[in-house]
């Protein structure tokens, strides 16, 4: 979860925000002010919560490259080229200070910082009076804001942190960056949290990656194939159906062995096509491919457009957009959806003659938002077909981010964001070889009553037997639904095994693999478990994976040992992606069921040392952001102790989940 200004104390704070204004400059006029727009609530609020200063940063084209390419295409059309005056009409801040002033008005005062740069600016700022919000100069005037080096990058982040002592992250369009200001300030301010812009785009994007309203239908535009395998990939793992339309359609098209006549193909992706389809196959969605076209002979806004009434194109056409039969197809799929999400437009839109399709995309879309689907919208051209045909108010949300609302659907952790998140913590329930169906279902109600206002995040797992039953009863609930095991396999002659394909239709959504009960009692080893734990991944799971050691090896003193190597084979082949979907559970077995729990600090020691093996494998930022749950004995009266350690994010409570009256307390600890 990520943290936003609401829940900190602004008042009489030094506030520094990093905002996205980076917007279409000419001669120093603001050509498109909608970025500057999207940050006013933010502003308006940290001024109202009485912050004593409010300094702004934010980066403005990139002035090295941007001036670089201007220059000589001056010197290829034989012009003169002034580097000053390009860059004071382009990439200055000055102009974007006195244009938030307008717009704000009698609300604050807005001052420009400077056009020396962003350092040595703590006198200037702290010489305002209370209220004043300060804008700096573009910080891409200074190489450290984008270098690779670590210690470059700290350079213009402790500067920067000297100005505040809240860091608030608002410039969503950013924060796939890795930059000075977008990320590593964090380290040298001692609180970042989210802006208003940011929250609502996490709000609406994640999930989809996580944990959407099902069916799940996506449809995916654009040029490209290579440009959108990442998505396409992810997204698979919960869409019902993938709409794959616009350029990369006929590469897809030319794998399934059609004729695409003289249209847009990657001959070098046919193999990811073919592999993309046949994974769609194994997760049971939907492709869904151009079934007709409107072609032209010639890729121009003046080309006639012919109707091309089948898949197949003839060999002098190319197509340029999807049919009527293709449209009829679409509002068929997109009928069943619950949460759309639109990455790229089936057709050159930017053609009048060829933008229908693209059009009745939109239309469909802004219909489905109207009865309550969950409609998005990211990713730069879909956001200008959505604005070119004025549907964009009639859409659940319009992200504000290309690169960075792409790769937020690819699943990966964006640095800006990482920076803002909060603690999460995570309480779940191994229900075991517990309870009949019926005496689950009643638990099942019980606690969906008593968690409604809990704040966390928490899982039931039920045996195989009650996931039915006890499913229907956390439908739309706050609790996530939890297996215990699942079979090596997808299918097969597996006699007594129960499969992910079997776990899916359940509508399981977490895995709890590796238990001790399964180590010891059923003779796993970690190669087994990390096949489990790697085929549940693929399969969109979130996955629990239990370590620990036993009571023998505490005593030999490798406990350290036990719990690296079980982490590491557990983990091996894992990709940083598939690892936002990992919990890990530390489960001494010596602990379950026994009534003895570690000590909170023993339990931490541990912890710690987990994360850091997860830091060798995967970097800080996975470390700080994987969730390790403490399992054993967690009563309702040692809970809040052990959460109050600071490696301990959650509990895997066996004995106590069996009562809606012992786990209810532990998951509401605080
Ligand atoms: P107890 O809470 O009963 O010790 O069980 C812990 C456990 O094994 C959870 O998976």
């Amino acid at each position: 979860m990520i943290k936003t200004v609401k829940t900190v104390d602004l008042k009489g704070k030094r506030v520094i925000m990093r905002v996205d204004f980076n917007v279409p400059m000419k001669d120093g006029v603001v050509q498109d002010d909608t970025r500057i727009v999207a940050a006013i609530p933010t502003i308006k609020y940290i001024l109202a919560q009485g912050a004593k200063t409010l300094t702004l940063m934010s980066h403005l084209g990139d002035p090295a490259k941007d001036a670089e390419k201007a220059k000589s295409k001056a010197e290829k059309d034989g012009k003169a080229f002034d580097l000053d005056k390009y860059i004071k009409g382009k990439h200055r801040m000055e102009p974007v200070a006195a244009y938030l002033q307008k717009k704000l008005g009698k609300t604050a005062p807005v001052v420009f910082a400077g056009e020396d740069g962003c350092y040595g600016k703590k006198a200037f700022i702290d010489g305002q009076k209370d209220g004043t919000v300060i804008m700096l100069e573009n910080t891409r005037f200074h190489k450290e804001e984008t270098a690779k080096d670590a210690k470059e990058l700290d350079k213009l982040a402790k500067a920067l942190a000297e100005y505040g002592d809240i860091f608030v992250n608002d410039a969503f369009g950013t924060a796939h960056r890795d930059h000075a200001s977008t990320a590593s300030i964090a380290k040298f301010v001692p609180l970042s949290v989210a802006g208003f812009l940011m929250e609502k785009e996490v709000n609406y994007l994640e999930p989809i990656v996580t944990n959407p309203a099902k069916p799940l239908v996506a449809i995916i535009g654009g040029a490209k194939v290579s440009s959108k395998i990442a998505v396409l990939e992810s997204l698979l793992k919960n869409a019902s159906a993938l709409v794959i339309g616009g350029g990369m359609a006929f590469t897809f098209l030319k794998a399934q062995g059609k004729k695409i006549g003289t249209s847009l193909v990657e001959d070098d992706q046919i193999d990811t096509a073919k592999k993309i389809l046949e994974a769609a196959k194994a997760a049971g969605a939907e492709i869904v491919l151009p079934l007709d076209h409107v072609g032209a002979d010639k890729y121009d806004a003046a080309a006639k457009p012919v109707a091309i009434g089948k898949v197949d194109i003839p060999d002098k056409l190319m197509g340029l957009d999807v049919g009527p039969k293709t449209v009829a197809k679409y509002k068929q799929v997109l009928a069943k959806a619950k949460t759309i999400v639109w990455n790229g437009p089936v057709g050159v839109f930017e053609f009048d003659a060829f933008a229908k399709g693209t059009e009745e995309v939109a239309k469909l879309v802004a219909e489905a938002t109207s009865k309550g689907v969950i409609t998005v919208v990211g990713g730069g051209d879909s956001v200008a077909a959505v604005n070119k045909f004025k549907l964009a108010s009639k859409m659940s949300h319009v992200s504000t981010g290309g690169g960075a609302s792409l790769e937020l659907l690819e699943g990966k952790a964006l640095p800006g964001i990482e920076v803002t998140r909060g603690r999460e913590y995570f309480i779940a329930g191994n229900w075991k070889m517990h309870m009949s169906r019926g005496e689950s279902a009643a638990l099942a109600k019980a606690l969906v009553k008593s968690l409604k206002s809990g704040k966390h995040k928490y899982l039931a797992a039920p045996s195989f037997t009650a996931l039915q039953a006890v499913g229907e009863v956390l439908a739309g609930s706050n609790i996530l639904l939890g297996a215990q095991n699942c079979a090596a396999e997808e299918q097969g002659a597996h006699t007594g095994e129960v499969s992910v394909l079997q776990l899916k239709d359940l509508g399981v959504q977490v895995i709890i693999l590796g238990h001790s009960e399964r180590r010891h009692s059923y003779k796993e080893d970690d190669t087994l478990i990390n096949t489990k734990v790697k085929l549940a991944l693929k399969h969109g799971f979130e996955v629990i994976l239990c370590i620990g050691e036993t009571l023998e090896e505490r005593e030999k003193g490798k406990v350290e040992a036990v719990c690296k190597t079980q982490t590491e084979k557990g983990l091996a082949g894992v990709t940083p992606q598939e690892l936002a979907k990992v919990t890990i559970a530390y489960e001494p077995v010596w602990a379950i069921g026994t009534g003895k729990t570690a000590t909170p600090e023993d339990a931490q020691a541990v912890h710690k040392f987990v994360r850091g093996v997860v830091e060798k494998l995967y970097g800080s930022q996975a470390a700080k952001r994987i969730v390790i749950q403490y399992g054993g004995s967690v009563k309702p009266e040692n809970a809040r102790e052990l959460m109050a350690m600071a490696d301990i994010d959650g509990a895997l409570v066996g004995g106590a989940s069996l009562k809606a009256e012992t786990f209810a307390p532990i998951a509401k600890f605080d």
